[in-house]
């Protein structure tokens, strides 16, 4: 592929629960940008109910690419390449995107290429809408941190991943919606937590920082049982007559305060470790205020951190990695299969 060529790709991104799809071009401009939510279908169950993902993609998924097609002013024969994700994610859920993205490719003989969604996740450092911005220098050391996924990579190049570390149990995104339904904060829960946590204090309570100076790994289930081990005294104070109200503010900023403190002390330690150039953030956990401000203010190397919008699940990102995987010549396929625990990368040493 000649990379003097204007290449405009539509990306499509089905694994949770938004339905997106994008056009961007040279894996950079984004000239469209389309997110159905769900949240508020799966609100009412605490957390992503599976079928109904699956079901409402197959309601939307259509008039969402013909949308973020109208608004990049372009048909689908000036696309060039059609980027889908994969996996990882809800097997029910990806193949709502994949069947769509294989029909318009088959259709029309544009190449299909398939995408890992963490891979997605780290090209949204990449995005602008209007103004080019720097990117990130190589090599990157990248944090994903989402519902799904916490995991240290380190980025040699353009497509080249070393995971360091994951977390041995809960993701970081998935201890916020846990501890918010604890708290009774409703879902998504780190938006939730986050708002509560602004008119706490962070000091209040000394919750646990797992593996804080030890291996690259996470762990956030011994966080969360501290967290229902307090509300569980409190409850059971009250159940004995002695009022006292759960101080949920001050968990809530205290929980807020243990996940980041580990996110951004492991973090910097793995760049400085590794000698990379800067740090990355992706996933929806990277939407946390108080994580974006700790990791500038203490990172050694510059930051890069997409805009909220593109910090969670969006096709925005999935477009831009698609463009790095066809000018390093990736074979566009049509034989795709969904990959719902797809790795991104093996572990280094
Ligand atoms: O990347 P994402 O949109 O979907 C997955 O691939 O999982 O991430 C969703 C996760 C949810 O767990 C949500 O609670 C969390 O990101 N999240 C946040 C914030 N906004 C979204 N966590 C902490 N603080 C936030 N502001
Ligand atoms: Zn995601």
């Amino acid at each position: 592929m000649n990379t003097t060529d204007t290449v405009r790709i539509l990306g499509i991104e089905t694994s949770c629960d938004e339905t997106a799809a994008s056009v961007v071009e040279n894996g950079r401009k984004i000239l469209s940008n389309i997110v159905a939510s769900q949240v508020e279908l799966h609100a009412q169950y605490g957390g992503v109910f599976p079928e109904m993902a699956s079901r409402q993609h197959v309601v939307t998924i259509y008039s969402v690419v013909e949308k973020a097609l109208k608004d990049a002013h372009l048909s689908i024969s000036d696309i060039d390449a059609i980027a889908v994700t994969q996996g990882p994610g809800l097997a029910g859920s990806l193949v709502v995107g994949i069947n769509m993205a294989k029909g318009l490719a088959q259709s029309t003989g544009i190449p299909l290429i398939n995408l890992n969604h963490l891979e997605g996740h780290i090209y949204a450092s990449w995005l602008y809408e209007e103004e080019e911005k720097k990117v990130p220098g190589f090599p990157i050391m990248a944090l994903i941190v989402s519902g799904g996924h916490t995991e240290l990579n380190l980025v040699k190049d353009h497509l080249d991943y070393t995971r360091l570390g994951a977390t041995l149990d809960d993701a970081a995104g998935e201890a916020f919606d846990k501890v918010a339904r604890l708290l009774g904060l409703g879902y998504p829960g780190g938006p939730a937590i986050q708002k509560a946590a602004h008119s706490g204090n962070p000091q209040a309570i000394h919750f646990p920082r797992a593996l804080m100076d030890q291996s690259w790994d996470f762990s956030f289930s011994g966080l969360k049982t501290a967290v229902l081990r307090l509300v569980k005294e409190y409850e059971l104070q009250n159940s004995e007559h002695i009022s006292r109200a759960i101080p949920v503010n001050d968990i809530a900023a205290s929980f807020e305060a243990a996940v980041v403190d580990v996110l951004v002390a492991k973090t910097i330690r793995a760049a400085e470790a590794t000698g990379a150039k800067s740090i990355l953030i992706a996933g929806g956990v990277s939407a946390n205020v108080r994580l974006r401000k700790e990791i500038v203010e203490h990172s050694p190397v510059d930051v890069f951190i997409p805009p909220l919008k593109y910090c969670t699940d969006n096709a925005a990102m999935i477009a831009a990695a698609g463009y790095y995987r066809l000018v390093k010549g990736i074979e566009p396929s049509l034989e795709l299969d969904v990959r719902p625990s797809w790795r991104l990368a093996a572990k280094g040493d």
